[in-house]
């Protein structure tokens, strides 16, 4: 079995992390989300894995490289833009051959892995195994109506009224026989190949299709609060360690993770934090459900239920909380008035700040 995962598209909701960085890459628990993605495809025992990219082939090849990392080999599928999930899969024909795949949405987050389902399909070949997951409002999502056996009859986009509450989320599962099924359909409404167009092809054509529900924790990271929500996910599940410094006057509490150069001067850490290699913090109180990343500088701050990426810097700040702080940002007072906010904001950021 091979994988492909989904690395393109645009990650408007994302903005405006996405116009500097594939979304794909944004740290999760200070690992890119399409690090915990490509090792949990490589815990199947997969070890071929297309990857589709898009503008982002430098970033993402830099990041994750040919996979050896993660003991996977990696091929780079370029696509010239976002034309649907259906279209990767044709795109990634060649890189395909006639092997069974699984494909994965390279923003969607499992962290109890996919083994059982893998297993599902492994043992019933059916033409398509999808996977499913009971969420609270199915509206905004493709909804999977099921037998109760697992076969899959029906399969609906978006439905204004939705007869299960089984929604599709971003890990498939399919034998050659798709190939037929992404020739046949054409694009949507909006102009792309979908991939549940495909899939409801082939339900219509009476080839095998099921689902398997998948119980765990799920997340697509596609906007700031579920990369928020999955980084406080992760971080519960931490290890504690402590590989860098922690000096006298200061209090680790709880799951800390202290990287090697990193350093915790006169601060207080209240766990779950990781403070990645070579950042410095001073003065600080951090926590709980916080990531810094590598480089980054804290002095004289309250922080907690955040993100704060590499080469970062903020200092005089008492209260920051549920914040995205992207790579190399300065957060600060003013160097000029000290009545006065002044910001250098980028186009689509967000700035919410206390009346
Ligand atoms: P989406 O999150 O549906 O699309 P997007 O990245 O364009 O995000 P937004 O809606 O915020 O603009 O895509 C799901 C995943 O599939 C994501 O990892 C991007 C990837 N993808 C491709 O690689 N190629 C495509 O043609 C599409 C549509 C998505």
């Amino acid at each position: 079995m091979k994988a492909l995962v989904l690395s393109g598209g645009t990650g408007t909701r994302l903005r405006p992390f996405s116009y500097s960085m594939p979304k794909q890459l944004i740290p999760v628990a200070n690992k890119p989300v399409l690090e915990h993605v490509l090792r949990n495809i490589a815990e199947l025992g997969v070890t071929e894995i297309g990857v589709i990219v898009g503008d982002w082939l430098t970033e993402i090849d830099r990041v994750v490289g040919d996979g050896s990392r993660f003991g996977v080999r990696i091929t780079y599928i370029q696509q010239d833009k976002p034309r649907g999930l259906a279209h990767c899969v044709a795109l990634a024909r060649p890189f395909l051959g006639d092997d069974d795949f699984v494909m994965y949405l390279g923003d969607n987050m499992l962290p109890e892995g996919i083994g059982a389902v893998a297993e599902d399909f492994r043992a019933a070949r059916p033409a398509a195994q999808v996977v499913v997951h009971k969420v609270p409002d199915p509206r905004a999502f493709g909804v999977a109506e099921t037998a109760a056996d697992g076969t899959v009859l029906r399969l609906v986009e978006k439905p204004a009224h939705p007869r299960s509450d089984l929604a599709l989320i971003g890990v498939y599962f399919f034998t050659p026989a798709v190939h037929e099924a992404v020739a046949a359909i054409a694009p949507s409404a909006r102009g792309e190949l979908e991939i549940t167009d495909a899939i409801q092809w082939l339900v219509e054509h009476g080839a095998p299709v099921r689902a398997s529900e998948y119980t765990g924790y799920w997340k697509d990271t596609g906007r700031t609060e579920d990369v928020l929500e999955c980084n406080r996910k992760l971080l519960g599940d931490l290890a504690p360690r402590v590989a860098g410094e922690v000096d006298e006057a200061s209090e680790l509490i709880g799951q800390v993770v202290v990287e090697a150069g990193a350093r915790v001067v006169r601060s207080r850490i209240e766990g779950p934090v990781v403070i990645g290699a070579d950042t410095v913090v001073e003065d600080s109180d951090v926590g709980p459900y916080t990531s810094l990343g590598r480089g980054c500088l804290l002095r004289a701050t309250r922080l907690s239920d955040s993100i704060v990426m590499d080469g970062a810097s903020i200092s005089g700040i008492p209260g920051l909380h549920g914040s995205l702080i992207g790579r190399s940002a300065v957060v600060g007072p003013s160097e000029h008035v000290a009545s006065h906010h002044r910001l250098v904001v980028g186009d689509h950021t967000r700035v919410e700040v206390a009346a």
